[in-house]
């Protein structure tokens, strides 16, 4: 399998739910107007708590390096490195956050991958010169990271992409659902058994001419259903929404805890980081797997 990594230099942002609407036409440029902008990557999900936007900037002097790989795979543990996840309907990346990162990445994932690198528009193979940079491989179980609370939400999620050129068409439905979604009886607190059984989450990523969307079957009802595409089996997808408070930057492992069993059962995972908390989508038909497996690890029911 190849990873490849990329030279983008991307930042990391929370909108508050209220501040959406002074970001409106910077967004509406990035998502619609992608020919007047340089951007290369860009990502926004909706979220109960907020909008995340990741993206690259002109000029961002910022520390966060990417990863991607290729060919979508199983999450691989890192341990050792705080990463923030963003599965596509392409590819998945990792963003790690020090140039440091990136050598105990390399040096912990090269016996599994095939390591590229950018030089002149050209892939170079990469190898890990220097070991000692990077932490000893001393058993995975080395470190036991904090167990997070998960929430499992009940919404079906769908995986989807669209050809860029029909953005268009679906630019009145997009532009609803992200800007003006939100009316005061969805509000968390006014509906607080809404709030229990289902999540609001949206996402919609645009990287290198790529789009890529995430929504719940309510949301995708809204959409004209010849445009946007999934897989041929099209299934759908369960949240496992991972964090109690805010999870932050930091923290090692909380990927892994959640990615680690599922490669081990064979459970394919789409993961998105936002700027609060990790999401897993699991299979549908996997999700009581799934749930066991979490309750097993907090040796307690899951709410
Ligand atoms: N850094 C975490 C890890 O290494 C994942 C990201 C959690 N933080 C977040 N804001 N989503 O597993």
């Amino acid at each position: 399998m190849d990873l490849h990594i990329l030279d983008h230099r991307l930042r990391v942002t929370s909108i508050s739910k209220n501040g959406l609407v002074n970001f409106t036409h910077p967004l509406i440029k990035l998502i619609f107007l992608r020919n007047r902008t340089r951007c290369k990557f860009f990502s926004l999900t909706e979220t109960p708590e907020n909008y995340t936007v990741v993206l690259d900037e002109e000029g961002f002097k910022g520390k966060t390096h990417l990863l991607s790989f290729h060919t979508p795979t199983t999450l691989v543990p890192f341990q050792h490195v705080s990463v923030f996840m963003l599965s596509t309907y392409q590819t998945d990346f990792i963003l790690v956050r020090h140039e440091k990162d990136l050598s105990v990445v390399i040096s912990t994932l090269e016996e599994e991958f095939n390591i590229y690198k950018e030089v002149g528009g050209e892939s170079v193979p990469v190898h890990c010169q220097d070991v000692s940079s990077g932490l000893q491989k001393n058993g995975k179980e080395a470190i036991q990271p904090t167990v997070h609370p998960v929430l499992i939400p009940q919404n079906q999620f769908c995986v989807m992409s669209l050809d860029p050129d029909t953005l268009p068409s679906i630019a009145t439905t997009l532009i609803d659902v992200l800007f003006y979604s939100s009316s005061p009886k969805e509000d968390t607190q006014s509906s607080p058994n809404q709030d229990l059984d289902c999540i609001k989450f949206f996402s919609f990523s645009l990287i290198d001419g790529y789009i890529s969307l995430v929504m719940d079957t309510e949301a995708q009802r809204q959409f004209p259903a010849d445009l946007l595409f999934t897989s041929s089996s099209g299934e759908l997808w369960r949240m496992v929404r991972i964090g109690g408070q805010p999870l932050g930057f930091d923290e090692c492992g909380i990927v892994a805890q959640i990615s680690q069993p599922l490669a081990d059962s064979d459970i394919s995972a789409y993961y998105i980081s936002t700027f609060s908390f990790d999401h897993a989508l699991v299979p549908e038909e996997d999700i009581v797997s799934v749930t066991d497996m979490l309750q097993h690890q907090r040796k307690e029911p899951a709410t």
